[in-house]
């Protein structure tokens, strides 16, 4: 039965081009209805762009330029940028859109009419980089502790939202809906501040007019987040077809506008409420803050330019770190995946496959027993991963099908063998893959498509076995491999190590020993990472950051004897050097972790070899 999906993406302030942030959450978005797409669901798929509020006035301001005239400027770029990427959505929304404006008004006038909105005087510290007030208690140094510059102490008349008034709704629907603030981690926060009690919520400005105005009072323009949330109900599609939505995907720091005021505007209003937000991690750049002024900024046409091909983009963003999680991006992990994975793995196969049809041939019939390589389970599986959105791990699982094929070209050697059904079982793994890919990296499944014979995107496809009578020729390469030179040395020990071929050479350049745990301290403002002091007997003392603190408790580490690689390129984090790293295992998803100690006899410093 077809299925409504609605998808949507926070909308992004257009004060400057959008970068590797904002193409994150649309790049999830957009797999997540391509994958809904290839099940047959009506997916709605809405992103768009947040243009009022003080801050826009303030960057146009500064370059001369009215707000709307600002905004307009720097909207195409957004466009741009996901068609760049193949971002396919069906509606860009802009909360100066006429329709949305409208609505805004609608719904103030709505929720005074209920009593929930009413006048009074609002002095508060106020954030222009958030559009939000904070209180003494969340300030950090007394600056906002996002965007680390002074608040500012603001008096003006203003309408507030009567948020009090929902706090025992909002709780209960926390408990009625556990999975409406996903991932569970960041539920319990919220639930804790909500409890603490709710103040209402100052919903208007009269210190300037970059906004909508309050129907009620024409002083007043409204509150950016007032309004930018509605963007979900206003671009839900005719009518409002689609509401509620499905899924908002958020960056953790917008996940208190989403899940506490967002629900209590709606309650107010009379409206359903969204089934889920989830709130990912954010990315830093080479193990630092995205910042302008640090020149830590990387835009799409930066991201795409690092190996020239889009789909790379999207596959790293998408496979390198677990959807929900922090994840660090370096153009040298994205060139190791880009090589390895998609130019080794899928590229060899697909390459190799298609020459070794062209040349031998395929045959369906003969082996009628040969059980197909992929069929439906993986399908289910990986509908199951996606419903969770468990974007990488359903990348694992595709290119685990991939190793397969290429093993099964290997042990059954069939360029020597000639065996056209086998070859035949392979080309036909092969569009199975490409349809399973298609939601992630879509233009390398057109690619395959073309070269084995052509075929649509849907679940209904993935059943129809390759065609025999297709011509298939040996196909260019799908990418185009950049060179290693471009890859520091220390990456390109880990990415050798990741394509399981490391030569004895590589492997005797690291040198590893057993050292023993003096010390262990927390880092403030580090919620993974444990410092540790060392002594490694002849280098002598060292101090490593390790990601241990949600495994280990202290004193299971504390005097124990570890392994440790002590010649890696030390690297900054937060704010301390760590002069190499210790040895442990990982399970698959990181939900596990165990160091590997040595036992309590063998000497500190002794070389593992
Ligand atoms: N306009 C508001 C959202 C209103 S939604 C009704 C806004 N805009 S924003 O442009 O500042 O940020 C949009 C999104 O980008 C947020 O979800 C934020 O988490 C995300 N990111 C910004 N920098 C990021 C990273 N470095 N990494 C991942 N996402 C980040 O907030």
């Amino acid at each position: 039965m077809e299925k409504k999906f609605y998808v949507t993406t926070p909308i992004y302030y257009p004060n400057d081009v959008p970068h590797i942030g904002h193409a994150y959450t649309t790049i999830v978005a957009d797999a997540l209805a391509r994958w809904n797409r290839l099940k047959g669901n009506k997916v709605y798929f809405l992103t768009g762009t947040d243009d009022h509020g003080k801050k826009i006035a303030e960057a146009a301001e500064k370059v001369g330029k009215s707000p709307k005239e600002f905004v307009d400027n720097l909207v195409p770029k957004f466009k741009e940028a996901w068609k760049k990427l193949n971002i396919e959505y069906d509606r860009f929304i802009r909360t100066t859109d006429k329709d949305h404006e409208k609505l805004v008004k609608e719904m103030l006038q709505k929720a005074y009419d209920r009593g929930d909105i009413y006048l009074g005087e609002y002095e508060g510290l106020y954030c222009i980089g958030c559009e939000a007030y904070y209180t003494e208690k969340d300030l950090v140094d007394g600056c906002c502790p996002i965007h680390k510059r002074p608040v500012e102490n603001v008096k003006e008349e203003s309408y507030f939202f009567r948020l009090s008034k929902y706090q025992k709704r909002l709780l209960d629907l926390y408990k009625k809906n556990p999975k409406f603030i996903s991932p569970k981690n960041r539920k319990q926060e919220v639930i804790n501040r909500v409890k603490e009690g709710l103040k209402d919520l100052s919903i208007s400005r009269t210190s300037f007019d970059w906004g909508i105005q309050l129907p009620f009072n024409k002083k007043h323009v409204c509150y950016v987040w007032f309004d930018a949330l509605f963007n979900y109900l206003s671009g839900a599609g005719k009518n409002r077809e689609f509401w509620p939505a499905d899924i908002h995907l958020i960056g953790k720091d917008i996940t208190w506008f989403h899940t506490v005021y967002w629900p209590a505007f709606l309650m107010s209003v009379g409206e359903d409420l969204p089934k889920q937000v989830f709130a990912h991690g954010w990315w830093t750049f080479d193990k630092e803050k995205i910042s302008k002024s640090r020149g830590k900024v990387i835009n799409i046409d930066e991201l795409i330019g690092i190996t020239g091909n889009k789909d790379s983009v999207r596959y790293f963003l998408l496979r390198a770190t677990p959807f929900g999680d922090d994840g660090d991006f370096s153009n040298d992990a994205m060139i190791i995946r880009h090589n390895n994975e998609l130019a080794n793995k899928l590229g060899n196969l697909v390459s190799r496959v298609s020459g070794l049809i062209e040349k031998i041939g395929i045959d369906k019939e003969k082996n009628k027993k040969m059980s197909r390589l992929i069929d439906e389970k993986s399908f289910n599986e990986i509908d199951i991963l996606m419903k969770n959105f468990e974007v990488d791990k359903s990348l694992n699982k595709i290119f685990s099908l991939i190793d397969k094929c290429n093993e099964y070209v290997q042990k059954r050697r069939i360029w020597e063998t000639k065996n056209k059904t086998e070859l035949y079982a392979v080309g036909d793994a092969i569009k199975k893959i490409s349809i399973l890919l298609w939601p992630f990296i879509p233009e390398t499944s057109e690619k395959i498509a073309r070269i084995f014979g052509d075929w649509e995107f849907s679940g209904k496809e993935f059943e129809i076995p390759l065609d025999t009578e297709a011509k298939i020729r040996k196909s260019e390469p799908l990418f185009v491999k950049v060179e290693e030179e471009k890859i520091n040395k220390e990456e390109k020990i880990i990415g050798v190590m990741d394509s399981k071929e490391v030569g004895f050479d590589e492997w005797s350049k690291l040198d590893i020993r057993v050292a023993k745990v003096e010390k262990i301290e927390d880092i403030p403002g580090a919620d993974k990472l444990y410092k540790l002091s060392l002594d490694v007997g002849e280098l002598g003392k060292r101090t490593i950051c390790a990601g241990l603190k949600p495994f280990y408790p202290k004193d299971k580490i504390l005097g124990r004897k570890i392994i440790y690689f002590s010649n890696l390129k030390p690297r900054m984090m937060k704010g301390i050097e760590s002069q190499g790293m210790l040895l442990a295992a990982t399970s698959d998803n990181h939900s596990k972790v165990s160091i590997l100690m040595p036992s309590e006899d063998i000497e500190v410093g002794s070389r593992i070899s």
